[in-house]
């Protein structure tokens, strides 16, 4: 296995491609319609701009990437897996122990094949999502992250086909080619997951999206990487890398936003953060439209975790294909059978933590590591609130607050889990998450701010640019012609 990447395939890869004919023959098929699919359903009006993107050249953690210009057409998307670990074995599970597989074993098959099925379907969706943004960019900075998302979230989607096409045969060949055809919010043949069909109609949106719903991808990254079958484990391992800028970009974003706002209002002298009437008269992103907006992304995110007691889940893990967030730093047996998690569950008394064995409370313990990775990203954000002097806090609502799937799927809670009666929910939720009005004003403030430098008067710049770049740089040459 090489730490260096192939760039003399028409695929960059560092798995060999060149040696094995028949798989090279079929990634290479797929290949065009790929490149059509970023052409009609990815950046809309940016086929011929030179970005300034990194591109993987290694899977040294060292120094894995390159910085340089690229029209996106041309990006070059590769198939790279983390180095192999000598000696792995499965790390939990029934074949705790045993060594790790290279193929598939024929009995998990259709398990494993869905788990890369779904990953793979968020891949392009997100890119699909965001289509549109980059007519609206607050800077040339934003606009080239936009895009280095977009990119790396195409390569995930090789990631995922490389897996399929090598490992799952015919099958494997056919989901390669739906993964393609499925477009997000499509009412004939939507995408896979409900969160994955919202639109991302604004930055805001953008810069929540990648915090809350990047992180859910990034979690199920992690479970991931602990598989027994490595070919997925090291896939899901190079993945992760890729995966901290997008967070990144996200919990930034939101951070210059509110950064913006705060000092916008302590130089005009507004005290009170819930005045959003005089907050927007300045042309800011509002505090409380920012807290609605948390709401509504971390609530749509849960939501990706599927149902908090599932037996799907706990044949994944006994099955050794789908770990659990860190699982080699958990000190247990790594298999479960007499463990139990408490899972919190709603009664006739209300909400309580109910000791659930721990196989098949997987997914709720998963979306517990979730709130806690969300919540230390919010408690950054009140800290740049605390340190600029404004009076407001931003706090993630209660797991069963505008949920539609699992516990609390069919019950309404007010943010801090109240329970509501369906009227009272109607009544109020305009309160809670973002309203016509919210999103009518979050639209009004999209202008594109294109030069270089150059910022939006609702977002701050960054502290430092891309690549040490100095704050003039231009991000995105854009086409002239
Ligand atoms: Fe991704
Ligand atoms: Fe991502």
């Amino acid at each position: 296995m090489n730490i260096e990447v192939s760039y003399d395939d028409l695929i960059p890869n560092n798995v060999g491609l060149s040696d094995d004919p028949k798989l090279k023959r079929a990634l290479e098929k797929w290949h065009p319609g790929y490149i059509d699919w970023w052409k009609t359903a990815g950046p809309a009006g940016y086929l011929e701009d030179e970005v300034y993107l990194r591109t993987a050249v290694s899977v040294d953690p060292k120094g894995w990437a390159k910085f340089g210009y690229v029209q996106m057409p041309k990006y070059r998307w590769g198939v790279l897996l983390s180095p192999a670990v000598e000696g792995r074995t499965i790390p939990f599970g029934e074949h705790k122990g045993e060594p790790a597989w290279q193929e598939v074993p024929g009995e998990y098959r259709s398990l494993m094949r869905r788990l890369v099925v779904i990953q793979g379907d968020t891949e392009p969706a997100s890119v699909e999502q965001q289509r549109a943004l980059g007519a609206t960019a607050p800077s040339l900075y934003d606009l080239r992250n936009l895009f280095q998302v977009n990119v790396e979230e195409g390569r995930h989607l090789w990631a995922m086909v490389y897996l399929l096409q090598k490992y799952f045969g015919r099958d494997g060949r056919e989901e390669a080619a739906a993964l393609l055809q499925r477009r997000s919010g499509d009412s004939d043949n939507p995408r896979m997951l409900g969160a994955f069909n919202e639109r991302t109609p604004d930055w805001l949106s953008f810069f929540m999206f990648t915090f809350f719903t990047d992180r859910d991808g990034k979690m199920q990254l992690e479970a991931l990487a602990q598989s027994g079958f490595d070919p997925l484990s090291r896939t899901c391992r190079f993945m992760l890398t890729e995966e901290a800028h997008h967070m990144f970009v996200g919990e930034t974003g939101i951070g210059r936003t509110i950064q913006r706002t705060c000092e916008g209002m302590k130089e005009a002298g507004i005290e009170d953060a819930n005045d959003i009437n005089a907050v927007r008269n300045l042309g800011l992103m509002d505090l409380p439209t920012i807290q609605k907006k948390a709401r509504l992304h971390y609530s749509l995110s849960l939501d990706l975790f599927g149902a908090e007691v599932s037996t799907n889940a706990a044949n994944a893990f006994n099955a050794g294909i789908k770990g659990r967030f860190h699982e080699n730093k958990i000190d247990d047996d790594h298999r479960l059978l007499n463990d139990t998690y408490p899972v919190l569950r709603l009664d006739d008394a209300g909400f309580k933590l109910t000791d659930t064995p721990a196989l098949t409370a997987l997914n709720a313990r998963l979306r517990d590591d979730y709130s806690n990775d969300c919540a230390k990203g919010v408690g950054r954000w009140n800290k740049i609130i605390e340190k600029t002097g404004v009076a407001f806090e931003l706090a993630l609502p209660h797991p069963a607050f505008n949920r539609r799937i699992g516990e609390f799927a069919e019950i309404e809670s007010a943010p801090d889990g109240t329970i509501l009666s369906q009227q009272d929910w109607e009544a109020r939720k305009d309160e809670w998450l973002p309203n016509a009005d919210d999103m009518d004003y979050i639209h009004s403030l999209m202008k594109p701010e294109y030069g270089a430098g150059k910022y939006a008067g609702w977002i701050a710049p960054p502290k430092v640019g891309i690549d040490n770049k100095p704050g003039d740089f231009e991000y995105v040459r854009l086409d002239q012609s």
